[in-house]
């Protein structure tokens, strides 16, 4: 398919970057179109692994790599990471980083720290990355943006009319260290240098290469129940995962997007506060947490893991406009006689639904309606394609794509690169 995204269709850490780096193969071009170092994607080809929070997936492939104007940038971060693959070996020439893009900016990190800590019990349990603040200040028009690189006068200035009103904050509200126009200045100039060969028309970039009959995948960070609009407001991130920011965070028009793989675990993992109905008791997800090594990518917190929830994958189907499933870490369900799959909501009220309620009272409260399947205790690793699958997980498998009317067309069953299976 000439634009495909690939879209976590839980609450991220679903296996997207094993999945865009596995269909890198055989594309041209790989975009971020969200998000920034909040992310932590995983790739492991021939036993190296490789851990991406701001560069797409598709670098370690040599594709062409895009950074999209959705996405906010830490410099920082992004040179810290291309500095690592090239002694790694890998080219960082293909990266093409949009000048629409917002830079994060040390007062944004700062600005999230201190604001966690202040909602105390409350807090929404960032990755601490500045996420948040940066996509505020881009929504408020006062933000910094990668073209403000270009040109050293501008980006001075720009530092200056900031830090005007973020130490304000910082020291009055927070009682945070004020940051030094020099420092900061100074800072940034120092990665502008370095990044200014890499900025380029993203969009005009994408659509050529679209016009050219070439293979785009746009890859989402996080995942749709984390998505700003749709998600679990306000345990969310602070931009738009689901498919259709694609179109945005590249631009591009939305006819242009042509399949929308989402990415699911077999189960489903949460990192970070906010109601979890199909959450595993503690002993179980203990187990799941080890046997799946369910730990951030980014900040190495303990992972809460939950049974398959049906319910919201199936909003996960509405919102994206999935066109085929990506299930990964079935081998994670290996070892147990008997699984739980959480068909539909049992409301406050006593019904029962199989829709995402609308209203956060109606979720928070949501008690999971759990159908009990059998295991297969079977290892995965000789199957070469899902009809080798164990009937119990096969069967597995055909009760998502019942649920869900959409097709399973990937099965995931280790880490790396090739333990994925296809229908074929
Ligand atoms: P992402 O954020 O969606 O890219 O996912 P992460 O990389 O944060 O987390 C997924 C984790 O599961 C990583 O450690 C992957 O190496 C691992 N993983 C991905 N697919 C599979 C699979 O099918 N089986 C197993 N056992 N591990 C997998
Ligand atoms: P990938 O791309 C899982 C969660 C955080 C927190 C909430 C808001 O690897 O799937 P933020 O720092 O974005 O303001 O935090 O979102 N979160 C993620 N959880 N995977 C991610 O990315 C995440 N990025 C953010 O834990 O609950
Ligand atoms: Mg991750």
């Amino acid at each position: 398919m000439p634009a495909t995204v690939i879209v976590g269709a839980q609450w991220g850490d679903e296996g997207k970057g094993k999945i865009v780096d596995l269909l890198a193969q055989d594309a041209d071009v790989v975009c971020r179109y969200q998000g920034g170092p909040n992310a932590g994607h995983t790739v492991i080809v021939d036993g190296e692994t490789f851990k991406f929070r701001q560069l797409p997936s598709g670098i370690v492939s040599g594709k062409t790599s895009v950074l999209g104007s959705g996405c906010v940038v830490d410099p920082e971060v992004l040179l810290g990471e291309m500095d690592d693959l090239e002694q790694r070996g890998i080219s960082t020439e293909p990266l093409r980083l949009s000048g629409n893009a917002h830079l994060i900016m040390p007062w944004h990190i700062a600005l999230d720290g201190a604001s966690e800590k202040r909602l105390g019990k409350l807090q929404i349990g960032t990755t601490r990355r500045g996420i948040g603040p940066a996509y505020a200040d881009k929504a408020a028009r006062i933000g910094i943006r990668v073209q403000d690189l270009l040109d050293p006068k501008i980006l001075r200035q720009k530092i200056e009319t900031a830090l005007a009103e973020k130490n304000v904050w910082l020291q009055k509200v927070y009682e945070h260290e004020p940051f030094e126009l020099e420092e900061v200045a100074s800072r940034y100039e120092g990665y502008a240098q370095r990044l200014r060969s890499f900025v380029a028309d993203t969009s005009l970039l994408v659509a050529e290469a679209l016009d050219a009959g070439q293979r785009v995948l746009l890859e989402g960070a996080q995942g749709t129940l984390l998505d700003l609009d749709h998600g679990t407001y306000p345990f969310v991130t602070s931009s738009n995962p689901i498919a259709g920011a694609a179109a945005t965070g590249i631009g591009i028009g939305p006819t242009r997007i042509d399949a929308v793989v989402g990415v699911s675990k077999a189960y489903v993992t949460r990192v970070g506060a906010g109601p979890f109905p199909s959450e595993m008791d503690e002993q179980v997800g203990a187990e799941v947490r080890e046997l799946g090594q369910e730990y951030g990518t980014v900040t190495g917190r303990e992972r809460r893991p939950g049974w398959l929830d049906l319910v919201a994958l199936r909003y996960a189907v509405r919102l994206n406009g999935i066109t085929s499933l990506a299930l990964t870490k079935l081998d994670v369900l290996s070892a147990f006689d008997e699984l739980q799959v959480c068909v539909a909501y049992r409301l406050p009220d006593g019904s029962e639904t199989p829709n995402f309620p609308a209203h956060q009272s109606d979720f928070h409260h949501a008690a999971p309606v759990l159908e009990t399947v059998p295991g297969w205790h079977e290892s995965l690793d000789a199957c070469a394609s899902i009809s080798d699958l164990p009937a119990a997980a096969k069967a597995y498998v055909e009760l998502v794509e019942q649920a869900l009317g959409v097709p399973v067309d990937l099965v995931g069953t280790g880490a790396g690169r090739e333990q994925v299976l296809a229908k074929r």
